[in-house]
């Protein structure tokens, strides 16, 4: 059940409600929104008191049963379109497309700072890079850790651009999040629920990827953890699944970007690079995506693709990001989002 509070209610009237809840027996976990708060209600509805009751108070708008697995996520309990804010920065359905770009990892000084350079000259708001990279094979670059967190923090003080980042590791969240504005969780972490439960605790916008072969429920309940935890600065990022094809790495799956817009009010990204594998496909899946109705792309951009220590074969150099956000216009315009 979901407890949906008035708006401008005060913090004590609403630890009256959440103190009720607990009464009840269920197990109270209060999502304080900037435009509303609501208290989820953990418990098995058959065998404990009714909730409805709390509707008497007068702080309660309106207490709602929710049939979804996924019960703060889904639409059932927001019915609006949530906006993320990412350190002043607007990002969700109602707030500009946003573009993230950068490199696969962070390399050096000039790669990053030149990248960042690039890709906020050609439109893009937030830097993407790789500190701590998830690699297949051990003996492959696995990114520069602290060093490459220190680089983006000064990107960030050199260009203004906000910083997206991956967390690997529970060892890491703390480390990392006072480098980045989001916390990436990246495809072979998202069902790691110690890790989305210590993200979900620093309160920072996170963005959750599918997992590499996830059913669309398991990564709807994967961000459901991140809001019973608290945290509803939550996007989602499509980044393409396993399947039996090989002319791509990935098969990006833009159905489940409408059935994600559909289920749920948190805004969804798409990460063409990692969708397809393929540099020469990720403009006409960057279209693609616009035109499904996602709210902004994560797009790996090297000075050199050729040269790069990771997924070089998926990276647009300056010039190919440059003309693929010039291509996205008439696209955005017609959905609205320019
Ligand atoms: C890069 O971002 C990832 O670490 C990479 O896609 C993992 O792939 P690989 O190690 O199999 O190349
Ligand atoms: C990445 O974006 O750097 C990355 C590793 O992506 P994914 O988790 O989608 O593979």
């Amino acid at each position: 059940m979901i407890v949906v509070i008035r708006p401008n209610t005060p913090r004590p009237q609403i630890d009256e409600v959440i103190a009720e809840v607990q009464k009840l027996g269920y197990d109270p976990r209060p999502i304080f929104g900037t435009e509303q708060t609501v208290i989820a209600a953990i418990g098995d509805e058959r065998t404990h008191h009714t909730l409805t009751s709390l509707t008497a108070l007068p702080q309660v708008e309106k207490v709602i049963p929710v049939q979804k697995r996924h019960k703060l996520v889904s639409r059932e309990s927001h019915s609006g379109d949530t906006t993320v804010d990412v350190d002043g920065l607007k990002v969700g359905a109602n707030a500009p497309f946003c573009l993230m770009a950068g490199p696969c990892s962070v390399e050096s000084e000039e790669q990053l700072i030149s990248t960042a350079r690039a890709v906020k000259a050609a439109g893009a708001t937030i830097l993407r890079g790789g500190a701590f990279k998830p690699r297949t094979s051990p003996y492959e670059f696995q990114g520069l850790g602290s060093e490459g967190l220190r680089l983006l923090s000064l990107a960030k003080k050199e260009t203004g651009l906000k910083i997206i980042t991956e967390v690997l590791s529970e060892r890491h969240v703390d480390e990392v999040a006072s480098h980045t504005d989001i916390l990436q969780i990246g495809a072979r972490n998202s069902q790691n629920f110690q890790l989305l439960i210590e993200c979900a605790k620093t309160g920072k916008p996170i963005l959750l990827k599918r997992g590499l072969s996830q059913k669309i429920e398991e990564w709807l309940l994967g961000a459901e953890y991140l809001l019973a935890h608290g945290n509803n600065k939550v996007m989602f990022c499509e980044r393409g699944i396993r399947t039996f094809e090989t002319y791509t790495r990935n098969t990006l799956d833009l159905a489940a970007v409408a059935i994600a817009k559909k289920e749920s009010h948190l805004p969804v990204i798409v990460d063409p690079s990692q969708g397809c594998g393929r540099a020469d496909l990720v403009r006409m899946l960057c279209k693609g995506s616009v035109a499904m109705g996602a709210d902004g792309l994560l797009i790996e951009v090297h000075p050199h693709p050729a040269e790069a220590l990771s997924d070089g074969q998926q990276q647009v150099d300056f010039v190919g990001f440059q003309q693929l956000v010039k291509d996205l216009q008439p696209l955005l315009g017609a959905m609205g989002r320019a």
